[in-house]
C-alpha cells in the first residue's frame, strides 16, 4: 500500500531537510513579547505549508496569545479521524552564548540539526505535514482523516487553548489524538510514551518590612524574610526525599508489580546518567528505582530563590522581601489545582506571624497514563517497528504536555505519544538538536502509520 509512499519520501529526503531548516530560522520564543510578530510569521507560513501539500479547510485561529494554526482533510468516510497535535512556539534561548551555533541559524553536524525547536517541537510537527504530503502526493489521498492543529503557547502553559478546545470541539472532534512531542528512550529504538507527568507552578512572596533595612540599626527585632523563606522551603521534603506537604500524596496511583518488572528491564545507567550531566551521583526518593523516580513518582523542586544583596561586595542589610519559584511534577491522579491547595496551605502554616507570605499558582496541568491496549497505540507500534526496524519501547516521561489530558476528556479520544526526540536533544537548553535519521524514519513511520489506521 504505502510503497509509493516510502519512495516520495526517500526521493525528497534533501528537500525536506532544506525545507525544515527554514521553519527553525523562524524565532517564535512565545515567551518573549517582542516576538509576538515572529510568532505570527511562523503561524503563517505553516498555513501555507499545508496548503501546499494538499491540506484543506486550513485556518489560523486566534487566541488573547499566540493564535493556532488548523487544517484538515476528510476525504476518508467511515475511517478514523486523527488529531495531530503540536507546537511551533520554542523555549527562550539563554544563555546565548552557550551554544556553538546561532539557535535560529541551523547547523547540520553529526547527523543532527541543531536549531532551538529543532527538536522541541518543529522537527516533530514537521514530520507530519512531510508524511501526509508523501502520501497526498503519492496516492492522491489519505487512508484516514487527519485534522491537524498547531499551538503556539505550549511552552508557556497552553494558556488560551483549552478555551479553543472547548469552543471548537466540533472541529476537533476525533477518534485519537496523535502527539509528536517527546523523546525517545534510546538512540535507534522507536518509542512509545504511556504516561506522562503533570505539574504545578507557584511562586512564593515573602515580605517581612516596608522597605531594606541596616542590619545593625534593626538586625536582632525583625525577622529575615530569607531566612523565613528557606525555612519554609527546607520543609518541604524529607531526607529519604519525601514530600511532607500534608495529603500530598493522596491521589498518587501506586507502580504495579507489572510495571515495576517491565520499568527494570529497561537499560538503565545511573553513572552513564550522572556523567551526562556532570552530577557526582544520582539522588531520588527512598524505595523506588530510578526510572520510577523519573516517571512515575511525583517531584517537589525549586525553580529559583531571589531576594536581598547579591552584587560586588558587602551590603549590611536586612532585605524586605524573598521571593521563590516552585513547581511540582504530579503522577496521574494527582489534582495540579488540588495540589497547589495543599501547598499554600502548608506554607502558609509553616510561615511565622513575623512575616507575610503570599502564594501564587502561576500554571499547571495534569499528568497522563494511557491504555497499552489500545488499538491505535498498538498500530503505532507495528508503524514505528517497520520504520526504524526495532522493537518499542514501552516508556513514560517525566515532563509534562498538560494540554494531553484536556483533548482525551473534552475530546473523548484517546492521546497516542509518539515521539522522535533523543535523550541528548538538549531540549530548552543550549544546543537543542534533532536527528536527521529520527526525522526521516519518523516520517517513514508516519507514513505506516496512517496506513495502519486505515485499516482497523
Ligand atoms: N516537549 C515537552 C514535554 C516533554 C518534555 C515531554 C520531556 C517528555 C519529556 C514540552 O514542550 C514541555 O517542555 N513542556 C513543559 C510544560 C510546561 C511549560 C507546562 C514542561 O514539561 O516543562
Ligand atoms: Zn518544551
Amino acid at each position: 500500500m504505502s510503497n509509493k509512499s516510502i519512495q516520495y519520501v526517500n526521493e525528497n529526503s534533501e528537500r525536506h531537510e532544506q525545507e525544515l531548516i527554514e521553519i527553525l530560522k523562524v524565532p517564535s520564543v512565545s515567551s518573549d513579547p517582542e516576538r509576538k510578530a515572529d510568532l505570527l510569521v511562523m503561524a503563517e507560513q505553516l498555513k501555507e505549508e499545508m496548503i501546499k501539500i494538499g491540506l484543506e479547510n486550513t485556518q489560523i485561529i486566534p487566541t488573547a496569545g499566540h493564535p493556532s494554526v488548523y487544517a484538515e482533510w476528510l476525504g476518508a468516510p467511515g475511517k478514523p479521524t486523527l488529531l495531530i497535535y503540536g507546537h511551533y512556539d520554542v523555549q527562550p534561548v539563554d544563555p546565548v552564548d552557550l551554544w556553538d551555533s546561532p539557535p535560529f541559524e541551523p547547523v547540520i553536524k553529526n547527523g543532527k540539526i541543531f536549531a532551538r525547536g529543532s527538536a522541541d517541537d518543529k522537527g516533530q510537527i514537521f514530520i507530519h505535514l512531510k508524511a501526509i504530503e508523501a502520501v497526498l502526493a503519492a496516492e492522491k489521498e489519505l487512508p484516514v482523516n487527519v485534522k491537524l492543529i498547531f499551538e503556539g503557547e505550549e511552552e508557556v502553559g497552553s494558556e488560551h487553548l483549552t478555551d479553543l478546545i472547548k469552543e471548537h470541539a466540533e472541529l476537533l472532534s476525533c477518534d485519537y489524538v496523535i502527539i509528536s512531542d517527546t523523546p525517545m528512550f534510546r538512540e535507534g529504538f522507536p518509542g512509545i510514551t504511556y504516561g506522562l507527568r503533570g505539574l504545578t507552578y507557584l511562586q512564593v512572596d515573602i515580605r517581612g518590612t516596608d522597605t531594606d533595612l541596616h542590619s545593625g540599626t534593626f538586625g536582632g527585632l525583625v525577622k529575615n524574610p530569607i531566612h523565613a523563606l528557606v525555612d519554609i522551603l527546607a520543609k518541604m521534603k524529607d531526607e529519604d526525599g519525601k514530600i511532607l506537604i500534608p495529603g500530598f500524596y493522596d491521589d498518587v496511583l501506586p507502580i504495579s508489580e507489572n510495571e515495576h518488572d517491565k520499568l527494570s528491564k529497561l537499560p538503565f545507567d545511573p553513572k552513564a546518567f550522572a556523567d551526562g550531566i556532570g552530577a557526582p551521583t544520582l539522588y531520588g526518593e527512598a524505595g523506588f528505582d530510578h526510572l520510577e523516580r523519573l516517571w512515575a513518582r511525583p517531584t517537589f523542586d525549586v525553580n529559583g530563590i531571589w531576594g536581598g544583596f547579591q552584587g560586588e561586595g558587602a551590603k549590611t542589610v536586612i532585605p524586605a522581601e524573598a521571593h521563590a519559584k516552585v513547581s511540582m511534577r504530579l503522577v496521574a491522579n494527582q489534582d495540579p489545582d488540588d495540589i497547589a491547595e495543599k501547598f499554600t496551605a502548608y506554607a502558609q502554616s509553616l510561615a511565622p506571624d513575623t512575616v507575610d507570605i503570599k502564594v501564587r499558582n502561576m500554571h499547571g496541568g495534569f499528568g497522563y497514563l494511557t491504555d497499552l491496549e489500545n488499538p491505535g497505540l498498538l498500530a503505532g507500534v507495528r508503524a514505528l517497528e517497520k520504520a526504524f526496524g526495532k522493537e518499542v519501547d514501552f516508556i513514560r516521561e517525566g515532563g509534562s504536555i498538560p494540554i494531553v489530558k484536556v483533548f482525551a476528556d473534552i475530546l473523548k479520544a484517546p492521546v497516542l505519544l509518539m515521539g522522535y526526540g533523543l535523550p541528548d536533544q538538549n531540549a530548552h537548553a543550549p544546543n537543542e538538536n534533532f536527528s536527521l535519521y529520527n526525522f526521516h524514519k519518523g516520517i517513514e513511520s508516519i507514513v505506516y502509520f496512517l496506513d495502519e489506521m486505515g485499516q482497523l
